[in-house]
């Protein structure tokens, strides 16, 4: 619709119906919908739904076509309903949890996914994605670390534009057929709360927040996201939903983002729960003044806004200003041409979970894997040897992540279907009734898929055992149940249960040639894990075919080249642990045995177990000194630092070059090393290749003692290599 037509039609709706725009209906509302937040009842009536300017969390091509039919012949100028849903690794089609795509240091893939998840939703009626969450972490208790793409700024913001660009396509003006809308969330720092439990207060300063936290929204800004959602906690002790600074000033006028700007779930009326509000009433000026457009499922915007204008404390412009805005994303989608937009049937039935979808979400999984050990080569397998399949996901399904609320957990392939149907000839055998072993595995899927054997836990675990003793090899598949990630799933452990460990060790004592295998949601304690076993593989939550891609990388059909997204801690009691921590005055610099008065602990290591960055392939890569084109560097100008990296093992393999820099003194302190850069590179055996990074002044900036995001003259280090810990250096003058 051409804008005047649109003012147009602006200019004919009332104030309950502009305010109406700002509403969004809860999905229970309607039969069907897929709750993911607190049902209360709201006192919401008829009236209330007839102006509703969306929905959310409701699927289907023939439910939503005949939801938005309904609505527009109701409402009073046929205005369409916008439908929103969490589409976060996938729809039908799950890929790998977005920590995982970290891992892939792979934006093209993570765009390709997200093109997916795009089609595949606007099949089903969607026109608006809560995803990408780009929130930055640094705490594996936080069960939400699943659904970001880790504790680097500079990854995450490539990692978000790259999804955006999949969801929205590359038309700024227009979300045409087959995408949707992309929201970014959530604003702001959501990922740093207290003690890594959910929804708990965030302290962070204003300069750690605009130096590490921002990065990746306004990379999903800049790449031309159309939404973002306000986060549910507080920062300098408003939450965000109320915080007219943050809302107005940062994001708005600092960020420059132009779209909607949506509460999460509820978070306008949890405002009186936090207690800055009094009541409903006072919430809703809270949050309007504060500059949120819509209000997530809950009736405080539409019961309260008219009041409020009326008795002038909101005023009726900045209503306008709201509503104007929903519309105008209504527009961008083609709503008012087409307010089916891409619903379909028949695309329903021809594209979900097609074979070139499944495909997709292979090959993407067999990227996110990250071997962190593999002794004595291990790995890969042969399919001559005769190798152990044992443990309780060996047969699971519920191998996607907490979000993959759209997926279907029966199409997802085992890792026993995996091997059987990707190396066919294989001397695979399967210990029976591993679930048993640990039953929490299938802690949601219990109920609907009862496990098969007649087992007992004990006999399980014999058989297991004796399986072992026989095999030349096992394969022992450990991990979290996936619900112990995503939302609302904080941990104050992060080790593998009792019964698991007891499973490995056992093993171990029959059959030292172990491999560990996997699946979960966040970053755990795996000293245990790594000291008993020779091989240890991260598959994470890998999605619909994680069984398949799997096997192929096991069986060395792929090598594996994940790199870790987030650092894997040494224990619980270190976190949050990050790579691109602050120096201090002073450092520990020996071992914290026999060291005093450092930064340090009594008992543990600072450093995590495997960094950030790390991980193995099957060939082993070798990397040359680091050198630079020039000692100094100018502004406006490009200083080249380059290296050579040889494949020095027997296998084709592919290493994620990484390039770090040091700023060795500024005006506040600066990271012991930031991500700058990174290139993949895929050599065969015995070949070399030559790495070169460009580095301008640009990526020197941060934001300096008196405010402003500059850099500063002074020596600058370089490290070049394989992950954070990266040794080979230069160094450089800016003047
Ligand atoms: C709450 C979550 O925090 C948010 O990420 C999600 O998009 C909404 N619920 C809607 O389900």
């Amino acid at each position: 619709m051409q804008q005047e037509k649109l003012l147009a039609l602006f200019g004919e709706l009332s104030l309950e119906e502009k305010i109406g725009e700002l509403f969004q209906v809860p999905p229970f509302f309607f039969d069907g919908g897929n709750a993911t937040g607190p049902a209360e009842e709201m006192g919401i009536c008829s009236e209330d739904i007839r102006v509703a300017g969306s929905c959310l969390s409701l699927i289907g091509a023939q439910k939503l076509a005949q939801v938005q039919k309904l609505h527009m012949e109701n409402h009073p100028h046929h205005i369409p309903m916008l439908f929103m849903a969490d589409i976060i690794n996938g729809y039908r089609t799950v890929f790998p949890i977005p920590l995982a795509q970290g891992c892939t240091f792979d934006p093209d893939m993570t765009e390709k996914c997200a093109a997916i998840a795009a089609r595949e939703s606007a099949a089903s009626g969607i026109h608006v994605t809560f995803s990408p969450m780009v929130d930055l972490v640094r705490d594996a208790r936080w069960g939400r670390v699943m659904e970001s793409t880790g504790e680097d700024p500079y990854l995450n913001g490539l990692m978000a534009a790259a999804m955006v660009r999949g969801y929205q396509g590359q038309d700024r003006e227009h979300i045409g057929r087959g995408k949707v809308a992309a929201c970014v969330k959530h604003f702001a720092g959501y990922g740093a709360p207290d003690g890594g439990r959910d929804y708990n207060t965030v302290e962070l300063s204003e300069r750690t927040l605009r130096q590490d936290y921002l990065p990746g929204y306004q990379a999903a800004i800049d790449a031309g996201a159309a939404l973002v959602m306000t986060s549910f906690n507080t920062l300098d002790r408003v939450p965000s939903s109320a915080n007219a600074w943050l809302m107005r000033q940062v994001l708005r006028k600092e960020m420059g983002f132009d779209g909607v700007l949506i509460s999460d779930w509820a978070a306008i009326q949890e405002l009186i729960a936090h207690g800055i509000a009094e009541d409903a009433l006072q919430a809703a000026s809270l949050a309007m003044n504060a500059g949120v457009d819509i209000d997530m499922a809950t009736p405080v915007y539409i019961k309260n806004l008219k009041a409020l204008v009326e008795s002038g404390r909101v005023s009726e412009a900045l209503i306008d200003e709201a509503a104007l805005r929903v519309l105008m994303l209504k527009n961008k989608l083609g709503l008012f041409e087409n307010p089916y937009k891409d619903a379909s049937e028949a695309d329903e039935q021809s594209i979900l979970m097609c074979e070139s979808h499944r495909e997709a979400a292979r090959s993407c999984a067999e990227k996110t894997f990250v071997l962190l050990k593999n002794e004595e080569a291990l790995l890969p397998l042969n399919p001559e040897e005769t190798v152990a399949f044992i443990g309780p996901y060996v047969d699971s399904r519920f191998i996607s992540g907490a979000w993959s609320i759209f997926g279907d957990d029966d199409s997802c392939v085992t890792l026993r279907e995996g091997v059987k149907c990707m190396v066919p000839g294989a001397r695979a055998v399967f210990a029976p009734g591993c679930t048993l072993i640990d039953p929490g595995v299938e802690i949601v899927g219990f109920q609907k898929n009862p496990p098969r054997e007649t087992l007992d836990p004990e006999t399980a675990l014999a058989e297991a055992v004796r399986l072992a003793s026989t095999a030349d090899k096992v394969v022992l598949v450990l991990g979290e149940p996936r619900d112990y990630s995503g939302e609302c799933a904080s941990r104050s452990e992060l080790t593998l249960p009792k019964c698991q460990m007891k499973l490995l060790e056992q093993v171990c004592e029959v059959n030292p040639k172990v491999c560990v295998v996997l699946f979960n949601g966040r970053p755990l304690d795996l000293r245990q894990v790594s000291e008993a076993a020779q091989a240890v593989l991260e598959a994470w939550l890998p999605g619909t075919e994680g069984g398949s891609a799997l096997a192929r990388v096991l069986y060395g059909l792929e090598s594996p080249s994940g790199k870790l997204s987030m650092s894997m801690p040494y224990c619980v009691g270190q976190v949050p642990v990050y790579y691109n921590h602050m120096r201090t005055g002073r450092p520990l610099l020996g071992d914290y045995r026999t060291t005093k008065f450092c930064s340090q602990y009594l008992d543990i290591p600072n450093e995590p177990l495997y960094p950030f960055g790390y991980g193995l392939s099957y060939t082993s890569f070798a990397y040359s000194g680091v050198t630079l084109d020039r000692a100094s560097l100018h502004k406006g100008e490009t200083l080249r630092a380059s290296i050579r990296v040889t494949n020095t093992g027997t296998r084709t393999g592919t290493e994620t070059v990484q390039l770090y820099i040091q700023d060795v003194a500024g005006s506040v302190t600066r990271p012991v090393r930031e991500l700058k850069g990174f290139r993949k590179l895929t050599l065969a055996p015995g070949e070399s290749g030559q790495v070169t990074f460009d580095i301008t002044e640009q990526m020197l900036r941060f934001y300096t003692i008196s405010g402003d995001y500059a850099s500063e003259p002074g020596t600058f280090r370089i490290f070049i290599g394989p992950d954070s810990r990266a040794e080979q250096q230069a160094q450089f003058t800016l003047t």
